[in-house]
């Protein structure tokens, strides 16, 4: 390690280096890889018992196959950045069963029960390009070689993902009644949550090693706003209330208030008028919504039940 200073790496990778292992970083190219692919990782991970859940309600034989397919998807997205992190010398086991379920880095999003197939599919179409926007980002920027190559296979999967959000949604919004009403009820709760997702407003961040480093190519803005210039019209397309809109003379979607703002969490709802603090927003995150303990429980206990078999 430690064959260039920071400045040197910094300037190497803006123009085209690419690291391929351990001795080409510095500590602090190593420090935020590990952080991203750590985000990366456990965002993979923590959709799988999210969607898992609530593809037990899915409407047919078919359905069930696709949305557990998507699920498997996950787990191998998931295991795809701890292999990385794996050759950074983090372990695996760690990583899987050794940290307490509020360690984990993945978005409040994942904190949060999916309580039916209306709603995993909105998850499919909201939550899931919200990864496609950050990874597809990745995968074109990244000056780190292994990552670039090992997302090819993650964004052909995602978009899958993607496309069977979007399709469902489509379909429930067309039968209208009460499932156009789920659909509703789903973007209520996850449009806000995918306009967190993104994170800290540019002005309020001082400076990114991530950036600087090469790791990504946009800023949290940036990528938002692409987000936001696929949802929203999407949206609004199908009939969708949203607290946000298309703006024409400014050729881009437009967020209809002042994020980020309270949410009730028992309710699963947003208190669109209650703006709170970057602050009060990153405690929220931090002490983890309602769903965060039994989702970890839930990847856990098949090995601790065969550890217990194996002991007896
Ligand atoms: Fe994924
Ligand atoms: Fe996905």
């Amino acid at each position: 390690m430690a064959r260039f200073t920071d400045e040197e790496l910094k300037q190497k990778v803006q123009s085209g280096f690419i690291v391929e292992s351990e001795d080409e970083m510095t500590e602090t190219y190593k420090k935020a890889l590990i952080t991203q692919l750590t985000v990366q990782g456990d965002t993979e991970l923590m959709s799988a018992p999210s969607y898992f859940n609530a593809a037990k309600d899915a409407p047919s034989t078919n359905t069930m196959v696709s949305s557990m397919a998507i699920v498997q998807d996950e787990l191998g997205h998931a295991n795809i950045a701890y292999r990385l992190l794996e050759d950074l010398g983090i372990s695996r086991d760690y990583l899987l069963y050794e940290r307490q379920p509020h360690e984990f880095k993945h978005p409040y999003g994942f904190d949060q029960w999916l309580d039916n197939w209306a709603e995993l599919v909105v998850a499919n179409g909201l939550f899931d390009r919200a990864g496609i926007t950050l990874l597809g980002d990745v995968h074109r920027n990244t000056s780190y070689g292994p990552l670039k190559r090992a997302l090819v296979k993650v964004g052909l999967e995602e978009n899958f993902h993607l496309r069977h959000g979007e399709v469902w949604m489509r379909r429930l919004c067309e039968a209208g009644g009460e499932a156009r009403e789920k659909v509703q009820r789903g973007v209520d709760w996850m449009f806000p949550m995918g306009v967190e997702w993104f994170g800290m407003p540019d002005d309020k961040k001082r400076h990114n090693a991530q950036l600087e480093f090469k790791l990504k190519g946009f800023t949290n803005d940036q990528l938002r706003q692409t987000w936001l210039n696929a949802v929203v019209p999407l949206c609004e397309e199908l009939g969708l209330n949203l607290p946000a809109h298309w703006d024409e003379d400014e050729g881009r979607a437009v967020i209809d208030y002042e994020f980020p703002v309270n949410f009730d969490e028992r309710e699963k709802v947003w208190l669109l008028d209650e703006p709170v603090t970057w602050e009060q927003a990153f405690d929220r995150w931090k002490r983890r919504g309602p769903a965060n303990e039994p989702y970890v429980e839930s990847l856990r206990v098949g090995r601790l039940q065969l550890e217990d078999m194996m002991a007896a």
